[in-house]
């Protein structure tokens, strides 16, 4: 192995251009691909700008040896004359491919084991490998790119947010904590014996007071944490681009993050439509079953509840009579689909908990029914014209409550969606999502859920039904939504101690409870808090769509899996007795 000595680095491998042809360069990083042809060894040699191709020559005898022991990942200098490459060894493919450089003198700055995967194609190997040996797999192209873009995501943030006036403020990790419906991660306090912090779940009354403190514009790029359940678009601990304002409309706020979102978008060539369309929940949910709709297709729903409220029909006579709905999807040019396929999307809807599936199809012979012996031919008629069949098509229907209607329509129109390859390619489909329900009922807990967060104010209009029918007040409350994804949500919040006290005790917090939890916030609110609101972006959520990735943890340098543990460092893990004594803690012999 040789040492660096005094040698300083000249060129990025990937930077080397026809521009330093003639001139002689120190290159250094990592042996991708070694060929040894006897005579003559390649080397491509890697750093996070690309590869260039090193050649070792006869006439260079002790660069040729020192090339000869060369084997992937060994970390390389070398100094050579760059070359422009014959017109039949140019390589297209790459952005060095019509240049070489000489090596006249190569370095073994470091040898490597033989790495668990190639670096150049990890395409087979798990998940859970590349995890353990992650400084490994960052090493790919693929995570250079991810994370140069990361990188670029917040450095614009920060430019636009400091253009527009917004200072960055740091809030605490160790802290009490802030409801965003979630578990919280707690850490145990040394010094008060069985008391706690909870790791935040955002910065919410933190920024919130800040703007009690007349900050008047807040940003911070924050890591907040969240004990939930996790999917591929969840993470443990993840990045939120964090914002409060004094005195913001919803509209403010809309401004607002479409100009960031374009400054954003820009960094891949992408031109955010402005204004983004906008849906209220209600239409989001009666149209596309979710509160956040993928817009990259249509399929929308379609309502037959009217069609079936006098049906002989019991079984759709009692849900369309009652408070259930009965909708569908029209699939164009599909009443082709197989018994085999129908039974297929069948289970699909049953896994939300529907009882079953069915269907209309119009064929050139009229029209056919899985509902044929039960429904009439009027009402069959009348659900065909409602949904516009043409010739060809398929309706697709579900009835039941709300809830399983749209959940399992919702389910199975994305389904259809890629059954049907209706989603375009590089599209970038946003929709703001406004008036969202202040709270939600829940059935389990027989109580009411803030839909937000309890800090969120109810629009003016509805405040009077907060005694009365506080399901059906509305919220000042909207999400930002990227082709399906919730990218962000934020409202304006209420500002005053006598609203913040009545939607607590809506959602059945106690006086006491309040006080317990939120003293601090509720005496803020007693010294002239501002009207303020503000929203918070998900930044892993931003970057994955912005980088064409489908999991979090692609845009993660050293994410969780989906059972939250860190295969490299292996954590979480146990502490020694002594930690746990310092700490007041004892664990539980099951
Ligand atoms: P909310 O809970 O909607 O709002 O979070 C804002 C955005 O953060 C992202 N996000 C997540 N990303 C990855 N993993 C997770 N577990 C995760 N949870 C949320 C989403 C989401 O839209 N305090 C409020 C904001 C406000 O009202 O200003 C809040 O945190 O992209």
């Amino acid at each position: 192995m040789d040492s660096l000595g005094n040698l300083t680095r000249t060129a990025y491998c990937g930077c080397v251009d026809e521009l330093m042809v003639g001139q002689k360069i120190t290159v250094m990083g990592w042996a991708d691909r070694v060929r040894d042809l006897g005579n003559l060894i390649f080397i491509d040699l890697r750093d996070r700008e690309g590869i260039v191709q090193i050649v070792a020559h006869p006439e260079q005898a002790a660069a040729l040896k020192k090339a000869s022991q060369v084997r992937p990942e060994y970390v390389l200098a070398v100094t050579g004359e760059v070359k422009r490459r014959t017109q039949e060894t140019v390589n297209a493919a790459i952005t060095t491919g019509t240049i070489e450089v000489e090596a006249e003198e190569i370095k073994i700055l470091n040898v490597s084991h033989t790495p668990p995967f190639p670096i150049g194609d990890a395409g087979t190997t798990s998940e859970e490998t590349r995890l353990k040996y992650r400084y490994l797999d960052l090493r790919r192209p693929r995570f250079q790119r991810n994370f140069r873009l990361r990188h670029q995501v917040c450095l614009e943030t920060r430019k636009f947010l400091d253009s527009r006036g917004f200072l960055e403020i740091e809030t605490p990790f160790l802290t009490k904590s802030t409801p965003e419906g979630a578990r919280d991660y707690l850490v145990p306090s040394r010094i008060y014996p069985g008391q706690f912090y909870a790791l935040p779940q955002s910065p919410q009354l933190f920024k919130q007071l800040l703007m009690v403190s007349g900050f008047d514009k807040y940003f911070q790029i924050v890591r907040c944490f969240r004990d939930e359940d996790l999917r591929a678009d969840r993470q443990p601990e993840f990045t939120q681009i964090d914002i409060e304002m004094s005195y913001p409309q919803p509209e403010t706020v809309f401004e607002l993050i479409e100009s960031l979102l374009t400054v954003v978008f820009n960094l891949i060539g992408v031109s955010v439509p402005r204004p983004i369309p906008r849906l209220s929940y209600q239409e989001a949910m009666a149209r596309f079953g979710t509160d956040r709709p993928d817009m990259r297709f249509g399929l929308e729903f379609i309502d037959f509840t009217e069609i079936f409220k006098s049906s002989g029909f019991d079984v759709f006579r009692e849900i369309a009579s009652g408070p259930g709905l009965i909708k569908g999807i029209r699939v164009p040019g599909r009443a082709d689909y197989s018994r085999k396929e129908v039974d297929t999307l069948g289970e699909l809807v049953k896994n939300s908990g529907a009882q079953a599936l069915s269907w209309v199809r119009l064929t050139p012979e009229g029209l056919k029914s899985s509902l044929g012996k039960v429904i009439s031919p009027e009402e069959l008629q009348a659900t065909a014209d409602k949904a516009g069949m043409l010739t060809g098509d398929v309706l697709l229907l579900v009835a039941g409550t709300s809830k399983v209607v749209h959940e399992s329509l919702s389910a199975l129109r994305f389904h259809l969606a890629q059954k049907e390859n209706l989603i375009p390619a590089n599209e970038f489909k946003f929709l703001w999502v406004y008036d969202f329900p202040l709270l939600q009922w829940d059935d389990q807990e027989k109580r009411y859920f803030a839909c937000h967060h309890p800090f969120t104010s109810p629009k003016e209009e509805d405040i009077h039904l907060l005694d009365s029918d506080p399901g059906r007040v509305r919220a000042k409350a909207y999400d930002i939504v990227l082709n399906g994804t919730e990218i962000g949500g934020g409202s304006v919040r209420i500002h005053q101690q006598k609203m913040q006290k009545r939607v607590f005790e809506a959602l059945g917090i106690t006086p006491e409870e309040a006080e317990m939890k939120f003293a601090f916030f509720l005496e803020a609110l007693r010294y002239g808090a501002p009207p303020h609101g503000g929203i918070a972006l998900g930044v892993d959520r931003l970057v994955m769509i912005l980088a064409g990735e489908r999991s979090l943890r692609d845009v993660i340098a050293f994410p969780k899996t989906a059972r939250a543990v860190d295969m490299m460092s292996g954590s979480p893990s146990p502490v020694s007795p002594d930690q746990l004594r310092e700490l007041h803690l004892r664990i539980k012999e099951d």
